[in-house]
């Protein structure tokens, strides 16, 4: 076991013995090391002001992480090499192309948010600064400049790949043999907390009985705002990151499944290959940094009734495994969601994989997600509907929603004005009128109750019209006409 977090920074071998487990990295950059290149906007990933890069060797090729270092915790980085914007800077302080580029390009004016712009993009030039405006656009996403406009730093970005190349700090792997198990005592009030990075699902087995209150930690995208915005203080801390039998994401004839320490960026193309509208979808998801950091086990566990990756998930029939000590349990993933913030886990039990069915060759399926920004944004309504066709019948007819329930819920009236019957509009306007009996949602600052229960209904709409062969993506369209 080991009481002390390393990493590294700039080539020097940092070590933390016993720090606060929920100290966060942009904290410890700021005020301990009196970094003050990385930035605070908002403190809960939305703004990328505080972008770092995280890298680690990942299949033998170093993997370079934009994250939001406000919502990581020190220990979350131990074992891993950490740049900043200050780690850029050559000899004689020489630009690197990414800083160049931005001068060049007046893409900075006040300035505040330009260190995590660079951040994104050096993650973006390091592995292998893709020119392509949809991917730099996605690349950026997580950044919000509020003075100089984005057509700048995207000409930037463009244009980063053409000055010299300069040698870069390779990730060095570190030594992490051993569990990562932190004692931290509060100096103010004398109060002890802990802090465990198993590295076996054994381990992990273990502690869930040790502490079977302990908060489990994935990639610290819901659990770092507890901190940051609720103030909450977390007295044992299990993270399941390190976990190698969590971190698999394996496929077979039927199925794939994703452990819960896998994050949306590793699972993103084994998803998209499902169906591209998964791809999208996590596309869609937060931002880079936020997938980056977060986990599809993190977002089921958490239970929220606006859970994206919840809907499609249900609809495809997908099956939870839970686990406690060495005891195992699979459900359907439905059934984890009992009601608002409770979910059918016992105390000390953990989510340890999703099992996704593949789709048959004819089977229809279709994810759509509603917000009111198009990137990292939290959806007003997350519909998704899966069936097979049989000679114009439709069958196996599952549909799911997020943000129209208390949990992410199956619509089951509109299922059943749906099965065995013949999927045409008719049929398709019988389920939308079924709607009503499933779901009666709420309005809150994102929707009102009557937005979403029309959107839902025509979202079944826009499933039948996109397999009638008719375009029903305004906004692909949209974007093919500005083009
Ligand atoms: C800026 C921003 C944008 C976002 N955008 C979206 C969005 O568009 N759509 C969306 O759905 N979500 C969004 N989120 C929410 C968040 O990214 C997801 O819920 C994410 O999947 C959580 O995963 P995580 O690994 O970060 O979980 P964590 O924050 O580490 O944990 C989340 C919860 O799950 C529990 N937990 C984690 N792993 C396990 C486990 N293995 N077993 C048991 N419990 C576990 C934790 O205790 C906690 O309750 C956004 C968040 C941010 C900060
Ligand atoms: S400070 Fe805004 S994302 Fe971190
Ligand atoms: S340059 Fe001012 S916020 Fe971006």
């Amino acid at each position: 076991m080991r009481d002390t977090v390393r990493f590294r920074l700039d080539g020097v071998l940092h070590e933390v013995r016993n720090p606060d487990p929920t100290l966060t990295v942009l904290r410890y950059l700021r005020e301990t090391l009196t970094r003050s290149g990385t930035k605070e906007g908002c403190a809960e990933g939305d703004c990328g002001a505080c972008t770092v890069v995280v890298a680690e060797q990942a299949h033998g090729a170093a993997v370079f992480r934009a994250v939001n270092s406000c919502i990581l915790f020190l220990p979350m980085i131990d074992g891993k090499t950490l740049y900043t914007v200050e780690s850029l800077s050559g000899p004689h302080d020489a630009l690197h192309p990414v800083q160049q580029a931005m001068v060049d390009c007046n893409a900075s004016q006040c300035g505040f948010c330009t260190p995590g712009f660079v951040m994104s993009l050096y993650a973006h030039y390091r592995n292998g600064a893709d020119t392509n405006e949809g991917a730099i656009c996605d690349a950026l996403a997580g950044n919000l400049c509020r003075c100089t406009g984005y057509g700048p730093i995207v000409s930037a970005a463009k244009k980063m790949g053409e000055y010299r190349q300069i040698e870069e700090v390779s990730p060095a792997p570190l030594d992490t043999d051993g569990m990562l198990a932190l004692t931290y005592v509060d100096p103010h009030t004398g109060a002890v907390r802990k802090f465990f990075a198993p590295q076996t699902i054994v381990q992990l087995g273990e502690l869930s009985e040790m502490y079977p209150d302990a908060v489990y930690l994935a990639g610290a995208t819901d659990v770092g705002l507890w901190v940051t915005k609720r103030l909450r203080v977390l007295d044992t801390i299990i993270s399941v990151a390190s976990v190698a039998e969590l971190r698999v994401l394996s496929e077979t004839k039927d199925t794939v499944e994703i452990g819960a320490g896998v994050r949306y960026s590793e699972a993103y193309q084994a998803l998209e290959r499902l169906h591209p509208d998964l791809g999208e979808l996590l596309r869609r998801l937060g931002s880079v940094q936020v997938r980056n950091a977060g986990t599809i086990g993190g977002n089921i566990a958490n239970g929220s009734p606006i859970a994206d990756s919840v809907p499609p998930l249900v609809a495809l029939g997908a099956t939870l495994g839970l686990r406690k000590g060495a005891a195992q349990r699979m459900l359907p993933l439905e059934d984890f969601f009992l009601a608002y913030g409770k979910q059918d886990r016992q105390p000390g039990e953990f989510v340890e994989k999703v099992i996704v069915p593949k789709l048959g060759a004819q089977d229809v399926f279709r994810v759509y997600k509603l917000s009111k920004r198009f990137d990292q944004d939290i959806s007003a309504v997350c519909g998704a509907i899966k069936f097979t066709p049989d000679r114009g019948i439709a069958r196996g007819v599952r549909i799911a929603f997020g943000g129209m329930a208390a949990t992410p819920k199956r619509a089951k009236a509109a299922e059943a004005a749906l099965e065995g019957r013949p999927w045409n509009e008719a049929g398709v306007r019988a389920a939308m009128a079924a709607l009503e009996k499933d779901f009666a949602p709420i309005a809150d600052m994102r929707a009102s109750a009557r937005y979403r229960m029309e959107a839902a209904k025509n979202l079944l709409l826009r499933a039948y019209r996109e397999t009638n062969g008719e375009s029903a993506r305004v906004l692909a369209e949209q974007a093919m006409a500005y083009e």
